[in-house]
């Protein structure tokens, strides 16, 4: 599951410009799994139609007390929500809000409501700048209220400064931020995903049918859980997870001495990625051309790159993956022997299973145990797998465990 996942979302939407970014917010929001309702102000309709969010959301949206068909759906959806996010919230909405007024119905659910509140500030920068405006922020921001944003640049009145919206995707990324499970708050992990490309010649090479997907889902599913996270990835056409710095490299020599530079002070290291196991002894400089007298090709093993990092004086906890098309049991528990690591996940591939496609299942073995990950999407699985990595890395405060799980295996 992602932090996102039946999350109730409560979108209030204010009189603003950016009130037009509010649709691709709750289209990202749904497409995340989270149920999402809206309230408009009254302002707001001037910017954008209900009708847009009640397509978007599949839900009524509330506007105006009269609206509220029971009397009582504004306290109904003050109890529904999770989490209410203002997006944009104007000046004048946020006065409302510091002096605590339910002269609206957005107001009243805010005031009503025991969920957390964000808002998302979006304004003329002379506005954001003013002494009232400044007070009502402090006030809200004492009072627990996040603030996120607002962003610098380019206004639409024209002028520059303080008080842009901030992106949906930020947005999406602070709210999926809020409910994170925190369970690899303060570590630092390196993910590798996709696959190598081992030369042939310029223009050819050797390479698989790794997508990069499990690795790109493992690594978005750490970042939830609160960690820092570097992915080091082949060639793959997939976005960057938010809040996940990526570094894109070719051959699996370049995946490892990425994986390197990045390893010293790593918590977990999880190997998703698909590295060749031989690469051709000696790359043609120049494209090959026909017909050529020697059609055989000569291979060289490529480094090991989990069986590298294990060996490591200083090694971090690490989370190997095994593509297998038989005897998946007996081969994931001899690989993570072989490499000594702490847990290896199987899945088995082929017949359109584990590669390309979006669906999974894993079979997790460690020191002493296993469990099977039916199938699912790669993002619920990556979910599952992160919290057994949670709860196998030893527990306690994270950095002090960190150096003694060091120590330990270093001594
Ligand atoms: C074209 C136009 C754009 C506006 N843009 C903003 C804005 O970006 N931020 C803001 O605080 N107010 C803006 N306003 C002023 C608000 O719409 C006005 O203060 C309104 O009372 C806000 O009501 P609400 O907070 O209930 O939505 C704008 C007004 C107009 C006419």
């Amino acid at each position: 599951m992602n932090n996102l996942s039946q999350k109730r979302i409560l979108l209030g939407v204010c009189g603003g410009i950016a009130a037009y970014k509010s649709a691709e917010l709750v289209r990202r929001l749904r497409a995340d799994g989270a149920r999402v309702r809206v309230v408009m102000t009254a302002a707001a309709s001037e910017f954008i139609t209900a009708r847009t969010f009640q397509a978007l959301t599949g839900e009524p949206v509330l506007s105006d007390w009269s609206d509220d068909r029971t009397g009582m759906d504004h306290i109904e959806l003050a109890r529904w929500a999770d989490r209410i996010l203002i997006a944009p919230a104007t000046a004048d909405s946020l006065a409302r809000l510091a002096h605590g007024r339910a002269d609206d119905l957005l107001a009243a659910v805010c005031l009503a409501s025991e969920a957390p509140l964000m808002v998302a500030p979006a304004m003329n920068q002379a506005m954001w700048r003013h002494a009232a405006t400044r007070d009502n922020v402090e006030l809200l921001r004492r009072r627990g209220v996040q603030i996120c944003g607002p962003a610098d640049g380019e206004q639409a009145c024209g002028e520059v400064g303080p008080g842009r919206m901030l992106e949906p995707q930020a947005l999406l990324q602070a709210l999926s931020d809020a409910f994170c499970s925190a369970r690899l708050a303060g570590l630092k992990v390196v993910v590798t995903a996709g696959p190598t490309r081992e030369p042939i010649d310029p223009v050819r090479f050797l390479s698989n049918r790794s997508s990069g997907k499990m690795g790109y889902a493992i690594a978005r599913a750490a970042r939830e859980a609160g960690a820092s996270v570097e992915l080091v990835s082949g060639p793959v056409l997939l976005d960057v997870p938010p809040g996940v710095q990526r570094v894109r490299v070719e051959s699996g020599q370049e995946m490892l001495e990425a994986v390197l530079e990045r390893i010293t002070d790593c918590d977990l290291f999880i190997a998703t990625a698909a590295v060749a196991d031989y690469r051709p002894a000696k790359p043609a400089q120049q494209k090959i051309k026909k017909p050529v007298a020697d059609t055989s090709l000569q291979l060289e093993p490529v480094t090991d790159i989990l069986a590298t990092v294990a060996a490591l004086d200083h090694r971090p906890f690490c989370v190997g993956f095994a593509a297998e098309t038989e005897q998946l049991e007996q081969h994931a528990q001899k690989k993570r022997l072989r490499k000594g690591v702490e847990l290896i996940a199987a899945n088995r591939v082929g017949n359109g299973r584990g590669f390309e496609s979006d669906d999974n299942e894993l079979l997790l073995v460690w020191e002493g145990g296993t469990c099977w990950l039916p199938k699912d999407s790669k993002a619920r699985l990556a979910h599952q797998l992160i919290e057994k990595v949670a709860s196998l890395y030893p527990q306690r405060s994270n950095k002090q465990i960190s150096s003694e799980y060091h120590a330990k295996h270093s001594a």
